[in-house]
């Protein structure tokens, strides 16, 4: 690959061409474990960067060579100027793409439709509406099932993304599977991970690991391990003859950071460039003042540690407060 000087790079030779923008750190749901029974605490308006400074700001990483862009939160789409946002950004020559809990999709269907964003994540860890209820301490089941058939009828590419925590919903992964028989979309199983105020602990955790024994044993042959993609977070699998396909993403026992092309630009305006990295780079202060920003974001990726913002080993994982502050995980958006 032709490594040129409009490269975001870091010291471990890996080009960084994926910012993923959060654009609130609101969210209209109470995920157990994204957001912290306290709530988030949030920063005056003026803390957080405005549409035009978004803009700005993702003009300035497409001039450095990003290719893919992807909104999140909190939830991004209670912005209420995400519809403009959105318009804007397809503009750029980039992929752009958004991961939702799915409660304002319809709203926001047509959006997506005149701006060629076809590819969606939607956040669903059950699909029993009791137990939903429980896990996001809201009441919307019912209307994101409908908006997750509402993307499907529209042939938008749907990927499930679901946090699998162990007497939560891990007896439930069968069926999870059983819904790609019937439904074209993509699900995913995502290990746990520890961030600020979400109580983890890898006793609730379920692997890979855990997950690739359940489903050879109950599908055997059928069980179709899919090629990866490059950068790609999941490891896929397909049932024979089921329409859609699922995956696992090891984020806790088996990393991909060797992969990693991402960046994180927060909703005030600080580059994170590892998902739990304890240190930030205030890039809107700096695009306010004036300052060469181009110059910031070289650096901050740089500057990038090779595994899970230095937490190298399991051990240093599980013990994520002795490493250093991290936010809740509504705050940094996945
Ligand atoms: P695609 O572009 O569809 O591959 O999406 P994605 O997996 O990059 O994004 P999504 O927002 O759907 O994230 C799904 C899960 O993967 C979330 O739990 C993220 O926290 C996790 N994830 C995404 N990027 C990273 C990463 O860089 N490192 C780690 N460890 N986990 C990540
Ligand atoms: N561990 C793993 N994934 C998480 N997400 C939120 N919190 C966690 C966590 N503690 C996921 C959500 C969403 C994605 C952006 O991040 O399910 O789909
Ligand atoms: Fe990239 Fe950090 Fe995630 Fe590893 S943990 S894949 S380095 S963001």
């Amino acid at each position: 690959m032709d490594i040129s000087s409009k490269n975001i790079i870091d010291q471990h030779h890996r080009i960084h061409d994926y910012l993923r923008i959060s654009l609130t750190e609101r969210c209209n749901l109470r995920c157990v474990y994204c957001m912290p029974e306290e709530g988030n605490l949030l920063k005056e308006n003026s803390k957080y960067m405005s549409k035009a400074e978004i803009i700005q700001l993702a003009n300035v990483f497409v001039s450095l060579g990003v290719k893919k862009i992807r909104l999140t939160g909190g939830e991004p789409l209670i912005r209420k100027d995400v519809a403009e946002i959105i318009k804007e950004l397809s503009k750029l020559p980039v992929e752009l793409a958004i991961t939702t809990n799915g409660i304002l999709i319809d709203t926001y269907l047509n959006t997506f439709i005149e701006s060629g964003l076809r590819s969606i994540n939607v956040s669903l860890d059950t699909l029993k509406k009791d137990k939903f209820n429980t896990i996001t301490r809201r009441n919307y089941f019912d209307k994101v099932m409908a908006n997750i058939q509402l993307l499907i009828k529209n042939n938008f590419h749907v990927k499930i993304n679901a946090v699998i925590i162990k007497g939560q919903n891990d007896d439930e992964l069968i069926d999870f599977i059983e819904f790609t028989k019937t439904q074209p979309v993509h699900f995913r199983f995502i290990e746990f991970m520890p961030f600020d105020g979400n109580k983890w602990n890898w006793d609730k955790g379920v692997s890979y690991q855990d997950i690739l024994k359940l489903t050879s044993e109950k599908y055997g042959n059928e069980l179709k391990r899919l090629e990866d993609k490059k950068n790609d977070t999941a490891k896929s699998f397909k049932i024979k003859n089921y329409l859609g396909t699922f995956a696992v993403i090891s984020s806790v026992t088996n990393p991909f950071c060797d992969t990693c092309n991402r960046i994180r630009l927060t909703a005030d305006g600080k580059i994170k460039n590892c998902l739990f990295s304890d240190s930030e780079t205030d890039l809107l202060t700096a695009l306010r003042s004036g300052e060469n920003v181009q110059q910031l974001i070289l650096d901050s990726i740089w500057n990038k540690k090779r595994s899970r913002g230095g937490m190298e080993t399991f051990d240093q994982l599980s013990n994520p407060l002795e490493h250093g502050k991290n936010r809740a995980m509504v705050a940094i958006g996945g």
